[in-house]
């Protein structure tokens, strides 16, 4: 994230690197799918931006380096609203009842 501009954020999530430590993997973030986009917003790792169209503005100047025209915003806003479908529902998985020697796992553990 930020190819061509600096992502502006107070949030101080740095993505991969808060793993692996590595300066390469500074703000390395996964690619969410865009499959029901209009239904997922705040956008982005922050959640700092709630408008389909400033998403888009965002991405075109920061990973494309590009100052899209309004009319753009508007149509690839419209092609994204195509992909708006049944929302899936997840199930979540339950765990067994744990006590004070239930193993914490790894990475998390504390040293
Ligand atoms: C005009 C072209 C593009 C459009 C319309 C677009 C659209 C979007 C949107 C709407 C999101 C937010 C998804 C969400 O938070 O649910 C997003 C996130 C993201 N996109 Fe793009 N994108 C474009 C180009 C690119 C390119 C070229 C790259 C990589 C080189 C890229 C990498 C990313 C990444 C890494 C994220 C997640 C960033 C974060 O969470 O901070 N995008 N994109």
């Amino acid at each position: 994230m930020g190819l061509y501009e600096e992502y502006v954020t107070k949030n101080p999530a740095e993505g991969v690197a808060g793993l692996s430590g590595r300066d390469t993997d500074r703000f390395k973030f996964k690619v969410p799918t865009l499959r029901n986009v209009e239904l997922t917003y705040p956008y982005f790792h922050d959640g700092a931006y709630w408008k389909l169209e400033e998403a888009v503005d965002v991405m075109a100047r920061l990973q494309l380096g590009r100052q899209l025209e309004k009319d753009e915003i508007g149509k690839i806003t419209a092609f994204m609203k195509t992909l708006t479908g049944e929302q899936p529902s997840f199930q979540l998985p339950m765990l067994p009842p744990s006590n004070n020697n239930t193993p914490i796992p790894q990475p998390f553990a504390k040293k």
